[in-house]
């Protein structure tokens, strides 16, 4: 079985040129070292990809968020047998803010609570008071979870203005 997901992972397509530019590779390199640990039941980690607009952040994270729905979001349970079902996805942080604005408090469970999940562009809302207590509160809940975060900020300026977990390792 952990043969079979490594396999899995190495094999899948992320549908993500590198050019054979080394950033590029080492990205596509972690996404699946990340998606083939999901795979396989590793402790869970979280991956933080942060860069220029335009690098392929969102492609690659929805391209993880693909990966676990076709490879990690079934599993065995070991002692029945059944066939169980894992929650998890691609969300976009504007997307939940909006929710949240709009009085949709429920959407903060599937973001906090769910196996896996995507949270692309940490940075598209301006840091309010508001959005950065939505984040640390997402931050606490996602520890221990596997994470993809994606952001266009430094890690200096999401250390300053967001959460020095996210760029620095939890
Ligand atoms: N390495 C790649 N392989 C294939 N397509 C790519 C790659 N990089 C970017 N793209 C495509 O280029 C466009 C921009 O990429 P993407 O949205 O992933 O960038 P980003 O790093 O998330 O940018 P931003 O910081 O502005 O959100 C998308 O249409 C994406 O599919
Ligand atoms: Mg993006």
């Amino acid at each position: 079985m952990i043969l079979a997901n490594t396999r899995a992972a190495i094999e899948f397509d992320f549908g993500f040129e590198t050019f054979g530019e080394n950033k590029l590779c080492e990205m596509l390199t972690v996404a699946k070292d990340f998606a083939r640990d999901m795979a396989i039941g590793a402790t869970p980690r979280w991956l933080s990809l942060l860069g220029w607009s335009g690098t392929g952040k969102t492609h690659l994270a929805r391209g993880i968020s693909r990966f676990f729905k076709a490879n990690a979001s079934v599993y065995i349970d070991p002692e029945t047998g059944a066939h169980l079902s894992r929650r998890g996805g691609f969300i976009g942080w504007r997307k939940i803010i909006d929710h949240l604005r709009d009085g949709h408090y429920e959407i903060m469970r599937a973001v906090c609570d769910d196996w896996f999940v995507a949270l692309d562009d940490i940075g598209a809302e301006r840091a309010s008071d508001f959005s950065v207590s939505k984040l640390d509160q997402i931050v606490d809940a996602r520890l221990g979870k596997w994470t993809v975060i994606t952001c266009n900020f430094t890690r200096q300026q999401i250390a300053d203005h967001m959460d020095v977990r996210i760029p620095f390792g939890i």
